[in-house]
């Protein structure tokens, strides 16, 4: 074990929280939540004001939370009211080109905005920032300040520099960047579940994706680190943590701890702490790491386990360094050691030269699998990437579209098979919030990921609570807490 000592945190003296409209830290991914307007919960009142909107995955929301943090420390404070920010900061997505396009059309949203005060400034962070900086600064002479994604640090100074008449770029990716110490900071006013990043970058280069590019060389962080942040979100009350990372399975902190020894470590905390990880690498998940899953009750049972194509050929021109049967063979192990564990995948739908009868080993596999959920895409080439330099983008736009609409049928019919196993049993849920529907009913999730829906009784967000499974729809459980 290693010896956990708190440190003095740099940016900020205890946890701040971000706040949110919608505070469903799971449904990350999903259109909703992107671009939304984040706010800080218990932050340090300050004169001037940032405006910050986060596209993206996961890790993106946590850099957020880091990016807060540290002008919460710079004479900034949160708000959601874009008439009265002295700073905009758009942190973005590159992942694929309608990620792109949507920021190009908020920025000209910024236009007026920028037209009534010229002291705004406007700045454009995250994993758009390398790639695209010169364009950025150029186009409309609207952006202020681009900063990639290990950079944060120097905001202070860069917004300095945009003060005194100049624009101001920072796009130097890193090989030890970990923001380590920063204090934690937290997205989501429910105060009951929180991520943690514990490596940055990726070193995989999947043909199809740009992160590698955006994000830079894969580091681990320190565990100490990690486990005093876990600690401090348990004393201040949460419940349930997320470890975060491109490809959890390869942390290495200096050859002394792998990911299952830090799993392991992580749900040692406490019992109550639920612990949960995203995202896993089918190439690099061991049986380690499953055995500590089943180890620990608190280890939630589930996995995100990107599949992308379920034929062989496809998974090499992507640079995936697994076959169709290496993959079965994952989802086999998992079944053996963790039984009723929930998976859930990622698919790209016409990948270059997928031809007709491979995107039907997709489909096959994703019914033998019987993913319980999955995030379906269709492929969109990345300027830079090993597939755009090797390969044709030579599947059809309407047959692209046409094989994701098959995958997304298939999909649901599965998650709605999945739930339906689930009537009759009891789930244990861990309370979120009230429902968006209704008001006198709970939401939460339970072990496998899934959202749990019950009458709220004498029950609050925060509680554990058995469930009885009465019924469902293909996305959500129904219930009544157990007697
Ligand atoms: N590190 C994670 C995935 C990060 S990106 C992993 O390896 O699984 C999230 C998902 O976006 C990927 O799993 C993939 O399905 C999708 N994606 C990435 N690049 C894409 C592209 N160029 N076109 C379409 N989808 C893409
Ligand atoms: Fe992209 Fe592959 Fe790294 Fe995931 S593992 S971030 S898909 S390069
Ligand atoms: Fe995440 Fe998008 Fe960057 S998916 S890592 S924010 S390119």
């Amino acid at each position: 074990m290693l010896n956990i000592s708190f440190k003095c945190l740099k940016f900020a003296a205890h946890p701040i929280i971000i706040m949110s409209r919608n505070t469903d830290l799971n449904q990350l991914l999903e259109e909703s939540r992107q671009g939304e307007a984040l706010l800080l919960k218990d932050e340090k009142p300050q004169e001037r004001k940032l405006y910050l909107e986060s596209y993206g995955c996961a890790m993106n929301f946590s850099d957020s939370e880091i990016v807060a943090s540290i002008m919460n420390g710079n004479g900034f404070s949160t708000t959601n009211n874009i008439d009265e920010a002295d700073v905009i900061f758009l942190n973005t997505c590159a992942i694929r080109d309608n990620a792109e396009t949507r920021i190009w059309t908020r920025l000209r949203d910024f236009k007026s905005a920028k037209k009534n005060n010229p002291d705004l400034i406007v700045g454009v962070l995250g994993c758009m920032a390398e790639r695209l900086k010169t364009k950025l600064l150029e186009e409309q002479k609207l952006v202020d300040l681009v900063v990639g994604p290990d950079a944060y640090r120097d905001l202070p100074n860069l917004i300095q520099t945009v003060e005194s008449g100049q624009k101001a770029v920072n796009v130097l990716l890193s090989r030890e960047e970990t923001y380590a110490e920063i204090s934690p900071v937290r997205l989501g006013s429910n105060g009951i579940s929180a991520f943690i990043s514990i490596m940055r970058g990726c070193d995989n280069m999947c043909s199809f994706c740009v992160v590698p590019f955006t994000r830079g060389r894969e580091r681990s962080r320190n565990p100490e680190s990690i486990l005093t942040e876990a600690i401090e979100l348990v004393e201040a009350g949460y419940k349930e943590v997320t470890l975060l990372g491109q490809n959890v399975d390869s942390y290495n902190w200096e050859d002394r701890v792998n990911f299952a020894q830090l799993l392991e470590m992580v749900a040692l905390i406490n019992p109550n702490l639920r612990v949960r990880y995203s995202t896993s690498h089918p190439k690099d998940i061991t049986d380690d790491v499953l055995e500590t899953m089943a180890k620990y009750d608190n280890i939630c049972n589930y996995i995100h386990l990107p599949v992308q194509s379920g034929n062989s050929r496809v998974l090499e021109m992507m640079n995936r360094g697994y076959s169709r049967e290496w993959y079965m063979n994952r989802i086999e192990a998992i079944r053996r050691i963790i039984p009723g564990c929930g998976i859930s995948t990622d698919t790209i739908s016409g990948f270059c030269s997928e031809t007709e009868a491979e995107h039907q080993d997709t489909l096959s596999l994703m019914e033998w699998v019987g993913y319980d959920f999955a995030y379906m895409f269709i492929y969109s080439e990345r300027p830079g990437t090993l597939a755009a330099r090797q390969y044709k983008d030579d599947v059809a736009d309407a047959d692209k579209s046409r094989r994701l609409s098959e995958i997304i049928q298939l999909q649901s019919k599965l998650s709605h098979q999945s739930n339906l196993k689930d009537i009759g049993t009891v789930s244990k849920v861990l309370v979120e919030s009230v429902s968006k529907r209704s008001k006198e009913h709970l939401s939460g999730r339970n072990d496998q990921n899934k959202v749990v829906i019950f009458p709220k009784e004498h029950y609050q967000p925060g509680d554990y609570v058995e469930v009885v499974i009465t019924d469902c729809t293909p996305a959500t459980l129904l219930g009544v807490a157990k007697k």
